[in-house]
Order: C-alpha cells, then sequence, then structure tokens
C-alpha cells in the first residue's frame, strides 16, 4: 500500500485529531452546517477519486439509528453518518479503514464528533445508495457530541510494535506505534502488530472480528505518527 494522504492538512493537525478522536454514541439536536458539510464534502471527494470508493456523507436521516429521539445500541440522537460503500472485493475492508479514518480525522478538525458501527445500526434503513456489485463495508456516525468522549484503554506500546533484532526504536517507529495505540478498533481489540525490519515495517493482522477494516485505520494512524520518516512498508 503506498502512502497518500489528502493535500491541504498538516500532519500536525492529523496528530491532534487523532488525539482528540473518541467513540462519540450520544448526539445532540444541532444540525451540520452547511459549510462543514461542504468542507467534509470536499474531502470525501478527494478520498473517493484517490481509492476507488463511494464514501457518502448521509445527513437528516435517523433512522437508520431507530429515529432522531430514540436510542439503538448505545447509540441517541444520530441523524448523520458516513457510509463507507465500495466495490466487492477482498481488499475493500482494508481500504474502507484506511480511507475512511482519514475522513473521520478530517471530521473531527472540523468540530464533529463520530463512532465507526459495524453492528449496532439497522443495516436496511441505510439511506447510502448501494449499486450491483458494491457493499457498504460500515458506517461512522457524525455529529456533535453531548461530550467529546473519552480516551479507550490502549494496549502498551511494546506490544503493538516490535524491532526485529530487538534493537532500539527510532524516534519515528516509536512515534508510528503511538498512533496506532490511539486507533480505534472494533470492540477495541486492537489485534495487530507492527515490525521494523531495516526500514521496512511490516503490519500484520492477527484473529479477530473486523481485524481487517481495523488494519486499515491502523496503518492510516502509523503512516501519520511516523511521517516521512525512512521507512516503507513491507510488500
Ligand atoms: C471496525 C469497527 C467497528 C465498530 N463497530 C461498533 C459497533 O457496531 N457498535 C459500537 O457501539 N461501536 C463500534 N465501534 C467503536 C469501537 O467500540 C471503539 O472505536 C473502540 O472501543 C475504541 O474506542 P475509541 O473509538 O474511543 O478510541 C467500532 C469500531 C471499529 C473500528
Amino acid at each position: 500500500m503506498s502512502r497518500t494522504t489528502l493535500s491541504g492538512v498538516e500532519r500536525t493537525d492529523l496528530l491532534r485529531a487523532i488525539a482528540e478522536r473518541h467513540a462519540v454514541r450520544r448526539y445532540t439536536d444541532t444540525p451540520v452546517p452547511a459549510a462543514v458539510r461542504a468542507a467534509l464534502g470536499q474531502t470525501i471527494e478527494a478520498a473517493n477519486a484517490a481509492s476507488g470508493l463511494r464514501i457518502q456523507a448521509v445527513y437528516d436521516e435517523p433512522s437508520a439509528f431507530g429515529g432522531r429521539r430514540s436510542t439503538y445500541g448505545q447509540f441517541r440522537g444520530v441523524a448523520n453518518y458516513l457510509s463507507f460503500v465500495g466495490p466487492s472485493q477482498p481488499g475493500l475492508p482494508e481500504l474502507a479503514g484506511y480511507w475512511g479514518e482519514l475522513v473521520v480525522l478530517h471530521a473531527q478538525l472540523l468540530g464533529l464528533n463520530t463512532c465507526w458501527v459495524i453492528l449496532t445500526y439497522d443495516r436496511a434503513k441505510s439511506a447510502a445508495t448501494v449499486e450491483l456489485g458494491e457493499e457498504e463495508v460500515l458506517v461512522a456516525t457524525l455529529g456533535y457530541g453531548e461530550t467529546p468522549g473519552k480516551p479507550h484503554k490502549a494496549k502498551p506500546v511494546e506490544r503493538l510494535g516490535q524491532v526485529t533484532g530487538g534493537g532500539p526504536w527510532p524516534d519515528w517507529f516509536r512515534s508510528g506505534v503511538e498512533a496506532v495505540a490511539l486507533a480505534p478498533s472494533a470492540m477495541n481489540q486492537q489485534k495487530y502488530t507492527f515490525t521494523l525490519t531495516g526500514d521496512t515495517v511490516r503490519a500484520k493482522p492477527g484473529f479477530g472480528m473486523h481485524v481487517k477494516i481495523d488494519m486499515g485505520i491502523a496503518k492510516r494512524h502509523f503512516e501519520i505518527g511516523a511521517g516521512d520518516g525512512p521507512w516503507h512498508w513491507a510488500e
């Protein structure tokens, strides 16, 4: 996988978004203003052009979360969401995680709260368009949270990263793995490892539910954390 971000946003801003983003499941009634929708729309368009996905933002459509005043799972007041749609193919889940997380981090910078959701929404009532040969992998809620959420319990960096031969961790590798520790994952499982050998980083998913999506999200975090260090992905 090549290392790609979208132009116009500084790495320091994305690092801030990584630190400030937490899963938010309860939302206020405040609608998302037109200017914010337009800005997020540009990010989505660029992400779709780069990835071949058809990510869509859905606004003022609460039925996939049981209606504006109802609770659905732990969710309440969800009226907006991002839908991650793309062509059915084995690489789709990882691609959805990788590009989706970039859109999620942009949403955070626009002042929106989010939560990735694969199980606890009514998929049949999603308002996104899914064409023949495509699927909706999952969604992420969007809106103004009742609270900004709180940090998840993260695995220690020593369990997420390792250097072959046990040598010291270069600074860029450490900051990449620290960003991975802040990555959201299904049921907060964080089942992956990042191994540095020479200047090659290999990201390896473990076993569990939705690990491919989690892997894409974590790779995005690693890239932002590691920045332009002297490294490349294994492949
Ligand atoms: C692929 C994926 C699927 C998820 N599905 C759900 C879900 O169905 N319901 C839910 O309440 N949270 C869901 N989450 C949110 C995770 O529980 C949450 O991201 C994780 O506990 C880490 O917390 P954080 O996002 O605050 O860092 C999902 C997250 C990911 C990455």
